[in-house]
């Protein structure tokens, strides 16, 4: 078995996992291919967190059972956050000669994942063991091409909030040495990345027994080659001084911060056991606000979580207009077996989930607008991503032109902020920061203009 198809669904820790996956296959001798129909292993990286989520899975294993009854010795494997679930049905289909499902591989298994995908071509193999010294700080993963690196610098989560899986899926926390980590940093910073987001599902509680999340931020800023640095999702409650200081003495370090509030109703926040209160929550950002000037601030959002009444949302819905987040996720409450929160009844309706989230939505839409629109007529810096072809003429064909015959070539970046900004191709290099005038303003996308100094036309100089 050579040929492998790695597909991912759902957060950015799951396309750092697959990342981390496709070096341990490739150092295995494996070959990462671009499609299931190439491959003698597909893998599906899965996401638990939301029920919607398991049912896509489910829906593509679907496609693959397809695939399979064509080519009965391809192997169909599973990994990430689904594994516990899919064990139950891995184990009542050994007894089904119909079987699609061969491995099975948790969020902890990765490491022996060739030797796996060997096993499972001769008998069904399950690996969902969660090992709490696991963090495979020592393995370097094959990151997809880009301008910006995403390191994994902590793993699970001993959080618990009521309704959220991942406890469960992914296990304990655990942190990655801080030496390693500056390791995966400068390896990155050589390859030519420029742009370092630290992952971690309770980033900023980072601790690897001597240093904090602030010491590694401050220690990976100084990484030569490192243009900038971000971290997602810290939580509220571990955001430290020393974090915030960081940020607001570290250059490098972005004025953007993404912090989950869930729900602006006390009764609510104690009910998911979010260890904070609103105005604990308020001093957060209060204080964010005022050490990092301009930070953009955005949030996750859950409505219809269990008890959730009308004036437990409605405060939820004022304190985001009071707030004023640059962008928020929003969700409706999905009952995850295994949380505690699924075992109370759920008293809000699809309905009047549907209701609130759109409330939401709406509000949302108008006051991110609003703020995009504050950047008319700014100079903002953009780290380069590359072409764009998505504001007119769709993606590129396969001969590299854009689908439509009129579409200027564009290209797209990040501003510090975090904003997505989209100008006219002025040759500006992916991986370089530029600075760019904004024109136009959706409330996901910033239109701007290059104010790149032209370079002198030779034969002008020649000619004068
Ligand atoms: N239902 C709905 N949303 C959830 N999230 C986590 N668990 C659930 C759930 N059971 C949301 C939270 C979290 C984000 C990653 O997903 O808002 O911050
Ligand atoms: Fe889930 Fe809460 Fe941990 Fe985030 S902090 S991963 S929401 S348990």
């Amino acid at each position: 078995m050579k040929r492998v198809f790695l597909e991912t669904y759902g957060c950015q820790m799951n396309v750092a996992d697959s990342e981390l996956m496709a070096g341990v296959l490739e150092r295995a001798g494996m070959e990462l291919v671009a499609s299931p129909e190439d491959a003698d292993a597909v893998i599906l990286n899965t996401c638990a967190i939301r029920e919607h989520a398991e049912l896509r899975v489910l829906g593509r294993l679907g496609e693959f059972a397809h695939l399979k009854s064509k080519n009965p010795d391809l192997i169909v494997g599973v990994a990430g956050c689904m594994a516990q679930h899919l064990r139950k049905r891995l184990l009542e289909q050994k007894r089904d000669h119909k079987r699609v499902l061969d491995l099975v591989v948790g969020p902890d298994g990765y490491r022996n994942l060739p030797d796996l995908l060997r096993r499972a071509a001769n008998v069904p193999t399950a690996e969902i063991r969660l090992d709490r010294d696991e963090t495979y700080g020592d393995l370097e993963p094959k990151r997809q091409p880009g301008v910006r690196a995403w390191i994994t610098v902590q793993r699970g989560c001993d959080k618990f909030c009521t309704y959220c899986v991942v406890p469960y899926t992914r296990g304990r926390e655990r942190s990655i040495p801080m030496a390693d980590l500056l390791t995966q940093v400068r390896h990155a910073a050589e390859q030519g990345f420029r742009e370092i987001v630290f992952l971690g599902q309770t980033v900023n509680s980072y601790h690897d027994g001597t240093h904090g999340f602030a010491d590694l931020v401050r220690a990976a800023s100084n990484v030569p080659g490192v243009l900038r640095l971000r971290y997602t999702s810290p939580h509220p409650a571990d955001m430290s001084d020393e974090l915030i200081d960081a940020m607001a003495e570290c250059e490098k370090v972005m004025p953007h911060v993404h912090l989950p509030l869930q729900s602006g109703s006390d009764t609510v926040l104690a009910a998911m056991q979010r260890s904070y209160t609103m105005a604990r929550y308020q001093r957060v950002l209060d204080r964010i606000r005022a050490r990092v000037p301009g930070v953009a601030v955005s949030t996750d959002i859950i409505v219809g979580f269990p008890g959730e009444t009308e004036a437990d949302f409605l405060a939820t819905a004022e304190y985001m207009k009071q707030a004023r987040f640059d962008s928020a996720f929003m969700f409706k409450y999905s009952a995850r077996p295994d949380t505690r929160s699924f075992k109370l009844p759920e008293t809000v309706s699809e309905d009047e989930k549907g209701r609130r989230l759109q409330h939401l939505i709406d509000q949302q839409h108008q006051i991110s607008g609003e703020i995009m629109d504050g950047y008319l007529g700014r100079e903002v810096e953009v780290l380069v991503d590359g072409p764009s072809w998505a504001a007119k003429g769709g993606k590129p064909n396969q001969a590299g032109k854009p689908a439509r015959a009129d579409a200027t070539p564009q290209l797209h970046g990040k501003s510090r902020e975090f904003k997505t900004v989209v100008w006219s191709d002025d040759g500006s290099e992916p991986g370089t920061l530029q600075r760019v005038r904004i024109v136009g303003a959706t409330p996901v996308t910033l239109l701007g203009e290059s104010v790149r100094v032209p370079r002198p036309d030779p034969l002008v100089l020649i000619g004068g």
